[in-house]
């Protein structure tokens, strides 16, 4: 018993309702289920051909066939979300990226072959050119060196128009380019694709943790000491996060994406309470291999790590998650781990 101080009382007890786990599960607010996770998956050409990552442990390059058996697990494991990025064979770069443009390159294989035997899949392309491109930029250059804007919308939009007509259920520019979202919307509505859902990669930061993404599609080393602040954003700015959001919601986006996620939480709960659209969230490549790495070290439990930065990616109000940890959570909600 505690000594009454005549003087002072607590009127508020709040740990009575975190005494046991069955309290703390009826007052608890958020959740994740399989069903709001997304993996990406890396296509690299070849046959039976799993290459593991070494910048993200656990994540391998993955020919269509051995792509095909991992979309298998992961449906079992009730993940319905897969988001394809190609690593091409470098002889296949050029500085226009000319290689989107084709209608049988390996990421629309990719898709139709997914399709064709999971026709339940929801497929994910992104809409980008850094995989395709000699310089690792996600557009074409002008003159001055830097990304030109509007000769690359016009090549997204057919990259688009490509991918959609390869059958995948969203694209997902990735390229933060102005206008490009109602450029795309415009050119896939008049090819008969009004179905297909934009995914914009609204806010998308230039952040230093997409190295080993880079990595896994081979434009690591091609980009260099170059970087892309000329088109994503400053980590620093959130007002401007929010104007970008706007107007790629004007422009037709279905969802909107902010990207990296983790640093990211108070832009994404923002975009929430300003916008009636659904959130998405990226839990980029070098959040995911911190948490790998420090549980390597010995520096914390991966299963709680990781169930811990979903929730709170569920908390900040986003519904859909992008993450190379979609396989481990799946199993780790089911018990399995
Ligand atoms: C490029 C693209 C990037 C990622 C997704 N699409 C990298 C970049 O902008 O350089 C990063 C994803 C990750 O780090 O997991 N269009």
């Amino acid at each position: 018993m505690g000594v009454i101080i005549m003087d002072f009382f607590i009127q508020s007890r709040q740990r009575r309702l975190r005494r046991n786990e069955a309290i703390r599960a009826l007052v608890q607010e958020s959740f994740i289920r399989e069903a709001d996770l997304i993996l990406p998956l890396f296509i690299i050409e070849g046959d039976s051909i799993r290459q593991e990552i070494p910048s993200m442990p656990g994540v391998f390059r993955l020919s269509i066939n051995e792509a095909l058996s991992v979309v298998n697990e992961a449906m079992l494991l009730g993940i319905r979300s897969f988001a394809l990025f190609p690593c091409i064979d470098s002889s296949l770069k050029d500085a226009d990226g000319s290689e989107a443009m084709n209608s049988n390159n390996l990421i629309c294989r990719a898709v139709r072959e997914i399709k064709r035997r999971y026709s339940d899949a929801f497929i994910i392309c992104d809409v980008a050119l850094d995989p395709y491109t000699t310089h690792g930029h996600d557009g074409v250059l002008g003159v001055d060196g830097d990304v030109d804007n509007d000769a690359t919308i016009e090549i997204l939009a057919n990259q688009a128009l490509i991918l959609a007509n390869s059958g995948c259920d969203a694209v997902a520019p990735s390229d933060m380019m102005d206008g490009r979202i109602g450029y795309i919307r415009t050119v896939l509505d008049s090819s008969g694709f009004e179905n297909t859902i934009i995914i914009a990669y609204a806010a998308k930061y230039a952040s230093s943790f997409y190295g080993a993404f880079r990595d896994a599609v081979g434009s690591k080393s091609l980009l260099g000491i170059a970087d892309k602040k000329t088109y994503q954003m400053n980590p620093a700015n959130s007002i401007e996060a929010l104007r970008e959001v706007a107007s790629d919601v004007a422009e037709g986006a279905d969802i909107v994406l902010i990207k990296p996620g983790l640093h990211y939480l108070d832009i994404i709960l923002q975009t929430k309470l300003e916008f009636d659209v659904p959130v998405f969230a990226y839990h980029v490549s070098g959040e995911y291999s911190m948490l790998k790495f420090a549980e390597e070290k010995g520096v914390l439990d991966y299963n709680k790590a990781i169930m811990e930065t979903m929730l709170c990616f569920k908390r900040a109000g986003a519904s859909g998650i992008f993450t190379y940890a979609a396989i481990d959570v799946a199993r780790i909600i089911r018990g399995l781990v």
